[in-house]
């Protein structure tokens, strides 16, 4: 069969059979010259060399041209702003004032002390309340941020790792207190601890209890929790660290590839876990590496799935990414240019073929965004969506000479890097090496000094410079902020009853000395409102905690 003739095939079935179940947005597609916009296009010579293995069809293996089918003619990626500070009242008005300016997904950032395990009366917590993220210290913080966001509407993003575990039962537990019952709520928990320990740094056990913490709830949710993406294999931060495209494709899919070893070894079957595993990308500036990036990624978690763990479910090979802008580009000199990046990146990210999105504000570099900041990143999304055309044909810069061979080349030097990690014993002996980190270090070396040469030439930056800049507004975070979440704290705990607290907390340490799955306990202990540092602690007892390899 010539490939029209295939690709007639695959409309009469794969697609039809899609559309049935989800509309695509409009009947036609047409550029204002009325030119069909092709649903995707195909080479127009026969013979093309490779087509069905290296591309094939969307939503089919090898994924390369996108998961779905029909992609963004039938849904837009989700709108996700990453977003959250202060206190859970501040972040909740923020999350109403998002949903209303029309974003589709939520996600939450949470300040330190959520993040690294300690209440915001603890004496770590100090001057990181509510700085980054908002605050979150027992279930009744959670009962505020979600107040009046219905939870079978929205799917909601948690950035958060090493508690990951207690923010999800959480969210349980008010989605319940909602009446709906944890098998209608979708979302995702980043849960990735390994690049944790790479490039991010909020890691609190060691690497051993950390992936049991993990397969524990990779093996809750697909019984209890089963439209919840259990976890976002990051490379956003490796990127953000300073590594290359090709180095956060390769130790985005190494760590992939040891969760599924890890969850293996902890009795799973491929398929009964792979469909939920996400991933999160950076958008960079360089649009047409970015556009290939994406692509060699899809193709190659397609073949790691199917070649190396003998995954049998197509959605165990579909590689599913929300992608942030690259925060590490955003310059605190001329914000605005940040505008023009972000819009850049963002486009990258949608001819990708992402499925969630987030884009960063022009005056992130300086301050956590002010609403105008948020609403014009979001605003660039919705121009890209509905004014740009990007969205109505799949994998629009397929059989471009030039987006056809960086995919090849990322995909073969990111499986060269995986060859490598394999060699070492696999990504958690080699970050434990320091092998990630050093390759990460080396090329944030050669980018900084690229650009203090004048290599690489930053707008704003080191050309095109403005002497004596006025300074932007920026958003202030209230001081009261860590004083309002310390009483708030104590009346909380006034209020509960301190024994079901206590009984709770030693089943889950029952549970932590012994193999049983943590999270029932966890969500147990969640409603009696044991706070997260409680929980954080008791678990502190039980696994210890991880102290950083120095990598010299
Ligand atoms: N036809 C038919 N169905 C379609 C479709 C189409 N064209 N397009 C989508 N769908 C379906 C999907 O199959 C899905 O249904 P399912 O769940 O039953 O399969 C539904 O519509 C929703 O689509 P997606 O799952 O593609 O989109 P989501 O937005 O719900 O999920 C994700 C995207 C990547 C899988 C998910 O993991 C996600 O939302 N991730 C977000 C992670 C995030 O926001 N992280 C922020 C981190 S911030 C950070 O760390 C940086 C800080 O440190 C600085």
């Amino acid at each position: 069969m010539s490939i029209s003739e295939k690709k007639q095939a695959w409309q009469d079935t794969v697609v039809a059979k899609n559309i049935a179940k989800a509309p695509e947005r409009k009947p036609e597609f047409r550029t204002t010259s009325g030119i069909e916009m092709e649903r995707c296009f195909t080479p127009t010579f026969e013979g093309y060399e490779g087509y069905e293995e290296k591309l094939g069809f969307p939503g089919q293996y090898p994924f390369t041209r996108g998961v779905q089918p029909t992609m963004y003619r039938g849904r837009f990626w989700t709108m996700r702003q990453y977003a959250g500070f202060g206190t859970a009242k501040e972040s909740n008005e923020r999350y109403k004032y998002l949903l209303q300016a029309g974003q589709t997904g939520l996600s939450v950032a949470f300040d330190l002390p959520t993040q690294m395990g300690y209440d915001s009366d603890a004496a770590m917590a100090a001057g990181e309340v509510g700085k980054v993220g908002v605050a979150i210290d027992s279930l009744a913080d959670m009962e505020v941020l979600f107040d009046g966001i219905p939870l079978d509407q929205v799917s909601t993003s948690m950035t958060i790792n090493s508690t990951a575990a207690i923010l999800l039962a959480m969210y349980i537990a008010v989605a319940e207190k909602q009446g709906v019952s944890a098998d209608k709520i979708s979302g995702t928990i980043q849960n990735d601890i390994l690049k944790e320990y790479m490039a991010r740094g909020t890691y609190i056990y060691p690497p051993r209890e950390s992936m049991r913490i993990i397969t524990d709830i990779f093996a809750y949710c697909k019984d209890c929790v089963p439209k919840w993406n259990t976890i976002s294999i990051s490379g956003y931060h490796i990127r953000e660290a300073g590594s290359s495209a090709v180095q956060e494709v390769a130790f985005t899919l190494a760590d992939g590839i040891a969760y599924v070893d890890a969850a293996i070894k902890a009795g799973l079957s491929v398929d009964e876990f792979a469909p939920r595993l996400a991933f999160f990308f950076n958008a960079h500036n360089n649009l047409l590496e970015e556009v290939a990036k994406f692509r060699a990624a899809r193709r190659m978690w397609a073949k790691i799935m199917k070649e190396r763990f003998g995954a049998k479910d197509p959605r165990s090979m579909m590689l599913r990414f929300h992608t942030q802008t690259a925060g590490c580009t955003l310059t605190a000199q001329q914000p605005d240019n940040n505008i023009m990046r972000v819009t850049i990146q963002a486009l990258a990210a949608v001819l990708g073929g992402t499925q969630s999105l987030h884009t960063n504000s022009r005056d992130e570099a300086l301050a956590l965004p002010t609403e105008d900041s948020v609403r014009i990143a979001l605003r660039t999304q919705q121009v890209i969506a509905y004014e740009s055309g990007a969205a109505d044909s799949i994998d629009p810069l397929a059989g471009s000479f030039l987006v056809e061979s960086l995919t090849d080349q990322i995909e073969q030097a990111a499986f060269d890097y995986i060859e490598k990690i394999d060699r070492l014993g696999g990504a958690v002996e080699a970050i434990s090496r320091g092998f990630q980190q050093k390759e990460i270090q080396d090329s944030a070396y050669a980018y900084q000094r690229a650009i203090e040469t004048d290599e690489m030439i930053i707008v704003g930056v080191n050309r095109f410079t403005i002497q004596n800049e006025p300074q932007p507004e920026l958003l202030k975070i209230k001081e009261e902020v860590e004083i309002a979440q310390k009483k708030a704290l104590t009346d909380m705990k006034a209020k509960r009853d301190s024994a079901k607290v206590q009984e709770a907390l030693k089943a889950l340490e029952a549970a932590a000395r012994g193999t049983d799955n943590l999270m029932p306990p966890i969500l147990q202990a969640v409603k009696t409102y044991a706070t997260l540092g409680e929980i954080a602690d008791v678990l502190r007892g039980v696994f210890g905690v991880h102290r950083e390899t120095v990598v010299l």
